[in-house]
């Protein structure tokens, strides 16, 4: 992987360095700054990460400036159109795709870790109805390190594995209680006859009081979105899972910590925040408004939706979920709705906008699928919920991955220091 070395010269002394540059299968080569420190005595600065990678993957690919997003080598959209999500969730796993009898394994014995233990229903009477489902979501998926005991020993493959199944197969059923929770309505258990993505809408939307038959259609849209979302390499909720796994917690609080971090606006909670937004500008005459309070650096609302640390193209997630969004609305009935309708003129103007432009905002994941929730009769404070259940086989595949790294060691990064030098303590009597 070494194919040359960077040079640094650093301090008084002019003392130049030499460091290994690695080149991967694509994207930019890194410099291993690892002894920087301890031959230079200095820390490198990178607030936010800007230009640091923070591990060596190879489970997810995203080029930025193309708009170039590959899980294993498979490009995002043609996945989102060819595969399913419980493909990608073995694919994003194990590496390959799966052959029939691999796919039909893997299929059942997710089926088979779907219900939660009884008891977690009392973890959910103990919240107030009104939380938000991402408040329950935290809670009760590190409760679940709580249940499952034979599956928490991290250096066990066995027990990584069966860990990894429970969590993709019992965050739906979580998500659907913390829904059916907030509602006052009775919890509703897995079908096991139903495939991943029409089980989890059952579990969200089916009554004990009649059938419910889950809407093929919309069904393969929630799969396809689940696909979008599954993973997207080093974003700061993955980067929250490796960091918390490499101190060896147990996968269900790594993975807790990770929707923890998923529910800020500024990452997964956008997509909630953007419906919210289309609902304020409310009608197209006050877009123009709004592009304005985007443009403001004294005015903190942002286009929600809008803008990428890594992309600088079009999301091609967005992308796939505009069609989505349509296909929906079209089965639905309602391709007069009227938040599409300011999307898409919100989008037009703003990538005719020479701010928008310069700065290389445009669409992202969040854009548009909000707004294809909405039509589902999915309330808004569920959206980052959705988020999570596809985030999970991204969050296992890297925890995973991370655990498996020989190199792995425990992350603990350093900082650049600006707070009081050395002073003596002064008694309460002589502070002033
Ligand atoms: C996700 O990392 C991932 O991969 C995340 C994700 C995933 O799959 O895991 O892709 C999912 O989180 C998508 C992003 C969802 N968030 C939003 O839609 C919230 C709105 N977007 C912004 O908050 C912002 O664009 C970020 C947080 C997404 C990215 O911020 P950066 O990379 O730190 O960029 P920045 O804040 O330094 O912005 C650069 C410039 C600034 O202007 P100047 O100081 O240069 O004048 O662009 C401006 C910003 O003010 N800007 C925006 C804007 N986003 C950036 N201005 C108005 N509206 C916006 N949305």
């Amino acid at each position: 992987m070494n194919t040359k070395n960077a040079s640094l010269t650093v301090g008084k002394s002019k003392k130049n360095l030499e460091f290994p540059v690695y080149k991967g299968s694509e994207g930019p080569e890194v410099i291993d700054i690892t002894s920087l420190y301890k031959e230079s005595g200095f820390f490198t600065y990178d607030p936010g990460f800007m230009s640091t990678a923070s591990c060596e993957s190879s489970i997810t690919y995203v080029d930025g400036e193309k708009g170039v997003l590959r899980y294993r080598g498979y490009d995002i959209a043609q996945l989102a159109r060819k595969s399913n999500f419980m493909e990608v969730c073995y694919l994003l796993l194990h590496g390959e795709l799966p052959a029939k009898k691999e796919f039909n394994l893997f299929v059942s014995e997710i089926k088979n870790r779907s219900l939660v233990h009884e008891q977690l229903q009392f973890l959910y009477r103990g919240f107030p109805r009104f939380s938000h489902p991402m408040a329950i979501m935290c809670g009760a998926f590190a409760s679940l390190s709580a249940f499952y005991h034979d599956s928490l020993n991290i250096n066990d493959e066995e027990q990584r594995r069966i860990a990894a199944l429970r969590m993709i197969a019992k965050t739906p059923t979580l998500a659907a209680m913390a829904y059916k929770y907030s509602r006052g309505k009775p919890f509703i258990y897995p079908k096991n006859e139903l495939d991943y993505t029409a089980n989890f809408l059952h579990m969200l939307f089916a009554v004990p009081s009649e059938e419910y038959k889950v809407n093929k259609v919309l069904a393969k849209a929630m799969d396809t979105i689940f696909i979008l979302h599954a993973d997207h390499e080093q974003n700061a909720s993955t980067s929250t899972v490796r960091l918390a796994g490499s101190s060896g917690a147990n996968p269900f609080a790594c993975i807790s910590a990770g929707i923890a971090s998923l529910w800020g606006p500024a990452h997964g909670g956008a997509n909630e925040a953007v419906i919210h937004m289309l609902e304020e500008i409310g009608d197209i005459k006050n877009i123009p408004k709004f592009i304005k309070r985007a443009k403001d650096k004294d005015d903190p609302f942002r286009l929600m939706g809008f803008g990428h640390r890594v992309y600088k193209n079009y999301d091609p997630r967005a992308s796939v979920l505009k069609d989505t969004c349509h296909e929906v609305l079209t089965e639905l009935d309602m391709q007069n709705n009227s938040l599409l309708k300011i999307a898409m003129k919100l989008e037009d103007i703003a990538l005719t906008d020479k701010y928008f432009i310069k700065r290389k905002l445009y669409p992202n994941v969040d854009f548009y699928s909000g707004i294809i929730y909405k039509a589902m009769g999915i309330p808004s404070n569920l959206y980052t919920v959705l988020f999570a259940i596809a985030r999970t086989a991204g969050w296992v595949a890297q925890w995973k991955e991370m655990i498996e790294d020989p190199k792995q060691k425990i992350g603990r990064p350093r900082q650049l220091y600006t707070g009081h030098k050395p002073r003596n303590y002064v008694p309460v009597g002589k502070r002033k």
